[in-house]
């Protein structure tokens, strides 16, 4: 099980678990606030936009070209903004910390 942590904008932390998938779907599927996934996970609505905590953005790597341009259009954009449909759950990010920028 890859575990992460998200922090809402009120100031809830939801731990979740998963196996595959994305971590948008991740968050949904834990029905946490700010989360939406309108665009259903295809990189077009910017409804799943997290900041990475600092420490785990090497682990979770840099967006694409056409993230890049999506997260152009978000609001409240980090140096650590990713579009959580984006990222895969794997091994790779287990214990991960991502802020929800939506309320
Ligand atoms: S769910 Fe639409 S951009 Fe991520």
């Amino acid at each position: 099980m890859i575990k992460v942590i998200f922090k809402t904008a009120d100031g809830q932390e939801i731990e979740t678990q998963g196996e595959s998938g994305s971590l948008m779907e991740l968050a949904v599927e834990n029905n946490v606030p700010g989360i939406d996934g309108d665009c259903g996970g295809v990189c077009s609505c910017a409804t799943c936009h997290v900041h990475v905590a600092q420490e785990d953005f090497a682990r979770v790597g840099e967006p694409n070209e056409i993230e890049k341009d999506m997260l152009e259009l978000a609001e409240d954009v980090s140096e650590t903004s990713r579009l959580c449909c984006q990222v895969a759950l794997s091994e790779d990010i287990n214990g991960i910390s991502v802020t929800v920028v939506r309320e």
